[in-house]
């Protein structure tokens, strides 16, 4: 199996590559700004901005994961045309340049293309983005749905970076070692999926013929909050550094956002062999994962 991961410097990206390349895969490894060693993997830098695309028509891949995207919310908002022509554009020529080859194409989407005004929407339900990130991937998403042989994926994820950059998990982490107080959202609700067991769906899905739009995200819901306070009882620091806030009490927040991401995942669940874990497991099988250092070796030591 050829894979080739835009994208692979980021967040996602990384853990897809190198959990696909621990499984044997041939994967090439894409990053932009960013230059990364993920071992086992041949490592490519590929801006998508550029119109040189030759380094994928030489790899010929079974399967691309396109992860890399311009992902801070608010500065979509503040530059709606960076955005645009990442998030889109970049995608657009990315498609192009795989035209012919045969190969699968996985596009990596979010929660928040919905207007959040609801509880766990379902693949189905009409999309009304409020910000200009969303309003950008539902663009994408549609270019990618013109793709014969797609899968779009929505999700909201945490997990270790390969970079020396901080994750929402990885923040809360950090705060709580320094003893310092969070403040975190009792009124934004969403489904965050640890971003390994989010690459296990995805290198299934990627090794499968399913076509179309899926939500992999953790089971269940949950308020920031909530998931602080959870993170916090799972590594034993003291929960009373949690403090509630709600989103209309920032003001240092850009971009508008739905209040409820969270997401109906029945369609993951009855389809993928990958089985897809509560939050309350998700966030067990980080510190698991951070307490067998896991995250050295995604950084090559
Ligand atoms: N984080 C979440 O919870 C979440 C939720 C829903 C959906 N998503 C989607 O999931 C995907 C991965 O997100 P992430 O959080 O893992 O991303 P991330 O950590 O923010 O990383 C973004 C990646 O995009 C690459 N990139 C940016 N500009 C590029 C360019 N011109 N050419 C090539 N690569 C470029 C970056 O490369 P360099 O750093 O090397 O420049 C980096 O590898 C994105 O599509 C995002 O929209 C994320």
């Amino acid at each position: 199996m050829k894979i080739l991961v835009t994208g692979a410097s980021g967040l996602l990206g990384a853990n897809i590559a190198y959990m696909a390349a621990q499984r044997g895969a041939d994967v090439l490894a894409a990053y932009n700004e960013h230059p990364v060693s993920i071992r086992g993997c041949r490592m490519q830098r590929l801006d998508i901005l550029s119109q040189d695309f030759s380094a994928i028509r030489q790899f010929r891949p079974d399967c691309v994961v396109h992860c890399a995207a311009f992902t801070n919310v608010d500065g979509c908002e503040a530059d709606p045309g960076k955005a645009r022509l990442l998030n889109v554009e970049a995608t657009s020529r990315l498609l192009k340049a795989c035209e012919g080859l045969g190969n699968r194409f996985i596009f990596m989407s979010t929660d928040s293309v919905f207007g959040g005004d609801k509880p766990f929407h379902s693949e189905g339900e009409p999309v009304r983005p409020l910000n200009a990130y969303s309003r950008t991937k539902v663009e994408a998403e549609r270019l990618v749905a013109g793709f014969p042989n797609h899968a779009v994926v929505r999700t909201n994820f945490y997990g270790f970076n390969i970079q020396e950059k901080l994750s929402f998990s990885e923040w809360l982490h950090s705060r709580f070692l320094d003893g310092e107080k969070i403040n975190a959202f009792t009124d934004f609700f969403f489904s965050p999926i640890l971003a390994n067991n989010l690459s296990d769906a995805i290198l299934e899905l990627a090794a499968g013929s399913f076509t179309g739009t899926m939500h992999v995200a953790g089971d269940g819901r949950i308020s920031k909050y909530e998931f602080a306070l959870l993170f916090a009882e799972k590594f034993g620091f003291d929960k009373s550094l949690v403090l509630p806030k709600k989103m209309a009490e920032v003001e240092a927040l850009k971009a508008r956002r739905p209040s409820d991401c969270s997401l109906d995942i029945s369609k993951a669940k009855s389809l993928l062999r990958t089985r897809i874990l509560n939050i309350d497991s998700g966030i067990e099988k980080y510190k698991e994962l951070y307490d067998s250092g896991y995250q050295k070796g995604l950084r090559g030591g």
